[in-house]
């Protein structure tokens, strides 16, 4: 049997490197290996929770697949598909809304830290966990790689798994998280948790420019020798580059105490992992993204169906 690995992003801004190093490299590292079965999904409805822009939500789903694609995506191994696309998603969705109460997803981190932050409570935002777990469940998913902030997700999915099965028989799968040690919170440049709604990104595509003006708001304290948040960002690019921590300190204590000589060189780290797939990203046409989606939306659909079809059967919606 295929291990089925999912996950998704929501085209809600900027791809950033936590979000390279999270979830999509992850992915990506599973795709080439034989016994996987591996879908990628465009998030969008999810982003409707926190973006009301029509002009912006077109272009930002334009833009993550060319990020998919660019960093390495092979539409050929991947189901790479919108969620908009797929019905599939609201029906179960709506189906595991029925099953959860109020209360449980009134403790959802994701939920009160959005809610804390000032973002309007709708109720789009409130049931998100259900959308997530029909994302996943739909496709009888093994694994879901995602960084450390999505794990109560998958708490979560777990426990609608459990209510659906217990109320109509064994017919979800319960999916595992996949969180890669030492990339599962990759820090930002004022060491929390890199994130687009704290504005502490490194964009991954960004350009020359873009990134050496975020490497350079990294922030640095005085004490010690050894810039903590430089280094701990500088950490993640260098396992990219198969580098070790052993280079990696020998290269600060070599240039201990020079803040700026150790961004340059992070910059151009930076660079050297990004460089290439820039380029590929600036020749991937619209067409050709309509084109993948189309494909992937098929063949998401030819699986979520005979799944669907089950889970109305058991619910009691067949005729
Ligand atoms: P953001 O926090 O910037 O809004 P998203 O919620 O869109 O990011 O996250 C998309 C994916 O990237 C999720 O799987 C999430 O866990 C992962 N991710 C986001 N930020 C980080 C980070 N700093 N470190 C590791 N993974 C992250
Ligand atoms: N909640 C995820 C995030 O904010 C996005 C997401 C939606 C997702 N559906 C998913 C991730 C299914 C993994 C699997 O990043």
């Amino acid at each position: 049997m295929k291990k089925r690995i999912l996950t998704g992003l929501q085209p809600s801004g900027t791809l950033h490197i936590g979000n390279y190093f999270g979830s999509l490299k992850p992915l990506i590292d599973l795709m080439g290996q034989e016994d996987n079965e591996v879908l990628l999904m465009v998030a969008d409805y999810h982003a409707l929770t926190s973006l009301r822009d029509t002009a912006e939500l077109k272009t930002n789903i334009y833009n993550i697949v060319r990020d998919y694609l660019a960093a390495g995506v092979d539409p050929k191994k991947v189901i790479l598909f919108r969620q908009s696309d797929n019905q599939d998603h609201m029906e179960l969705g709506w189906i595991l809304n029925c099953l959860v109460t109020v209360p449980f997803l009134m403790q959802a981190h994701s939920y009160k830290d959005k809610v804390a932050k000032g973002l309007e409570p709708n109720a789009g935002l409130f049931t998100y966990p259900m959308l997530m777990a029909a994302d996943i469940t739909l496709y009888n998913t093994d694994i879901v790689p995602v960084g450390e902030d999505q794990r109560q997700h998958l708490e979560y999915t777990r426990e609608a798994v459990t209510k659906f099965n217990n109320a109509y028989g064994k017919i979800l799968k319960e999916p595992k998280e996949l969180i890669v040690a030492g990339v599962g919170v990759v820090p930002g440049t004022d060491g929390q948790k890199m994130s687009k709604s704290y504005k502490n990104t490194i964009p991954f595509f960004g350009t020359h420019e873009e990134t050496q003006k975020a490497v350079m708001s990294i922030v640095t304290d005085s004490s010690g020798d050894r810039p903590v948040n430089v280094y701990n960002i500088h950490n993640v690019i260098y396992r990219a580059l198969g580098k070790s921590q052993d280079e990696l300190d020998a290269l600060y204590h070599e240039h201990a105490g020079k803040y700026k000589v150790l961004k340059d060189i992070l910059v151009d780290d930076i660079e050297i992992v990004i460089g290439g797939m820039r380029e590929k990203r600036a020749q991937i046409t619209d067409d050709e993204i309509r084109h993948i989606l189309k494909d992937g939306a098929a063949r998401a659909k030819a699986i979520s169906n005979t799944m669907m079809q089950k889970i109305r059967a058991a619910v009691g919606i067949t005729l």
